[in-house]
């Protein structure tokens, strides 16, 4: 058949078919395309010298948002839901693995999967490295480099069935099969990432003591929330993140309780106050609801990530709930909406109108239409939340950690209070609440943060991912020239976004000395970077990368 490539946008180009005559509705069509992949954003190659073991090369595929048209030939929009096959011939000594309901090793280490359940494009994802497997559930099983492997297994042995037993209480059957998670290499861009059946997160996770588990509870709720009922356009990627915050803090809540669940949610509230401090609250990206168009002049989904769809969109969600008034019939109600549109693509209008639906006297009493609290000003008007959730049964956690913030911002320090504080205890979202307030007080009087470094080597020898981007951010903000080289080993150490971007913006936004920083750093990692992240830093240190 004619086969033509036309322009379509600056993340892809449009391949065009002429079918011999026009096919009746209905008609069913068989398109055989041979292509070959390799160049692109979609699938990225990776050198020995980028993976844990530093032996053997490894390739793995990022789909979302709209990376996947670089690996595959599809329709690249999440409207658009299909089951999948595939056969993958890797060569000896290496391990293909697919998000996918079955796969089988077949000879010529030759695999075939098969994804069972319809699901968008941006969902199909593939491994390939020296990858091996241990059980830690009875439907779960950890991926990782061999290298890593004790350590991956050792993180989440045991616990992650209740997070599914509990997630299918709240929002119904787990339809999946099985829940895998596959460690990534060090410059894997994301937290995790919500491939079906096989979550990938970042080897950040291993912290030891399995603080950085709310990750894997969201890539979980994604099981419901955004694999079975997903946005059908990116400008609505709140229906995706925001339901998946409020799911993945159902469950938390069950399983750790309110207090811990509310601290880890201000930890959210204040990454979504950073983030409209930095905008403006009037950016446009600052609506649930985005315009993106696409095509030639259109904006690429990615160019839009930001804090609002998940904390915004979590706050609307909890309004919904304070609406309902009543978190058991609010759960129902979840429920009923992952079952009235499983394997389907909706909109904001589809969520909204099923609400009113479910809850008649609610619309009734015109509850889309409250002044200050619009379903329409939810969605189409920028800025702060016009509802928070009540998190003050997380006081008790987060109130010694606003004191001792407190003390330390003193301009005379009072070290007998200071000491008075026994931090060893704290939960690591306790330090890291802690942390975002002393960022937030900072820069601190002249000396406290070397003395608050020297007092707590809890943080600033830190390992866990989380305290040192929180470490490295004060250290910035206070120009302790010293710890700089924290910086420079964190950045080299792991390529996430959210890590990588804030800290790029602080050293460019600092001193000529951490500007510097920036530079020797970003040439020497660039390589490493995930080819996304590294146009973000360029655009940063205005090297002209991504617009
Ligand atoms: N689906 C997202 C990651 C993503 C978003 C990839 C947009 C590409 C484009 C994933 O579920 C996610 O939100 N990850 C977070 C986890 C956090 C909110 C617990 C991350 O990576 O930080
Ligand atoms: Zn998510």
């Amino acid at each position: 058949l004619p086969v033509e490539i036309r322009p379509f946008a600056s993340y892809g180009s449009a391949l065009h078919i002429a079918l011999p005559q026009a096919p009746r509705a209905g008609q069913l069509l068989t398109l055989l395309i041979d292509y070959e992949a390799g160049e692109g954003p979609g699938v990225c190659w990776l050198s020995p010298e980028q993976t844990a073991g530093k032996q053997k090369p490894y390739m793995y595929t990022q789909g979302q948002a709209v990376l996947n048209r670089s690996f595959f030939p599809c329709f690249d929009t999440p409207s658009v839901k299909f089951t999948y096959s595939a056969t993958v011939k890797v060569p000896e000594g290496f391990t293909a693995v697919m998000s996918a309901t079955s796969w089988e090793k077949q000879k010529d280490n030759t695999f075939v999967f098969k994804m069972s359940q319809p699901i968008p494009s941006y969902l199909i994802a593939l491994v390939v490295g020296d990858i091996v497997s241990a059980d830690v559930g009875p439907r779960s099983r950890v991926w990782a480099e061999p290298c890593l492997i004790e350590a991956a297994k050792k993180e989440y042995d045991g616990v992650i069935e209740e997070f599914l037993v509990v997630g299918e209480k709240l929002f119904g059957p787990y339809v999946w099969g099985r829940y895998d998670i596959l460690f990534m290499p060090p410059s894997f861009p994301f937290g995790g990432m919500e491939n079906p059946c096989l979550t990938f997160v970042t080897p950040c996770l291993l912290a030891g003591d399995r603080s950085l588990v709310d990750v894997i509870i969201h890539e979980i709720s994604h099981s419901w929330f955004g694999n079975l009922v997903t946005n059908a356009t990116w400008g609505e990627f709140w229906l995706n993140e925001g339901f998946t915050m409020y799911a993945q803090r159902r469950i938390s809540t069950e399983v750790y309780g309110l207090p811990y669940t509310c601290l880890e949610a201000a930890t959210g509230r204040a990454l979504l106050r950073q983030h409209m401090d930095a905008t403006g609250e009037d950016h446009p990206l600052n609506k649930l609801r985005v315009v993106i168009e696409p095509g030639l002049w259109g904006v690429n989904p990615d160019d839009t990530y930001n804090e609002t769809p998940y904390e915004k969109g979590y706050c609307f969600v909890c309004y919904l709930a304070h609406l309902v008034g009543n978190q058991s019939k609010f759960d129902a109600f979840l429920q009923a909406y992952v079952n009235r549109f499983k394997f389907q693509s909706i909109t904001a209008d589809d969520t909204l109108e099923f609400f009113l639906e479910y809850f008649p006297e609610l619309k009734e009493k015109g509850v889309d239409s409250i002044p200050g609290f619009e379903f329409d000003r939810w969605l189409n008007t920028p800025g702060w939340p016009p509802y928070l959730p009540d998190l003050s049964p997380g006081q008790q956690l987060m109130r010694p950690a606003e004191e001792l913030a407190e003390l330390w911002a003193a301009d005379s320090l009072n070290m007998e209070a200071i000491e008075a504080v026994d931090i060893m205890g704290w939960r690591t979202y306790q330090l890291v609440y802690f942390l975002d307030q002393v960022l937030q007080k900072s820069p601190l009087p002249e000396g406290n943060v070397k003395r608050l470094s020297k007092m707590y080597p809890k943080i600033s020898k830190a390992q866990n991912a989380e305290l040192r981007l929180r470490w490295c951010q004060i250290v910035l903000k206070n120009n302790l020239e010293a710890e700089y080289s924290k910086v420079k080993d964190f950045l080299h150490s792991q390529g996430k976004q959210k890590y990588t971007l804030p800290l790029y913006r602080a050293m460019w936004g600092g001193s000529e000395a951490t500007r510097a920083l920036a530079v020797e750093t970003f040439s020497a990692t660039a390589p490493q970077l995930h080819v996304n992240v590294q146009n973000y830093v360029k655009k940063i240190l205005g090297l002209g990368g991504a617009e």
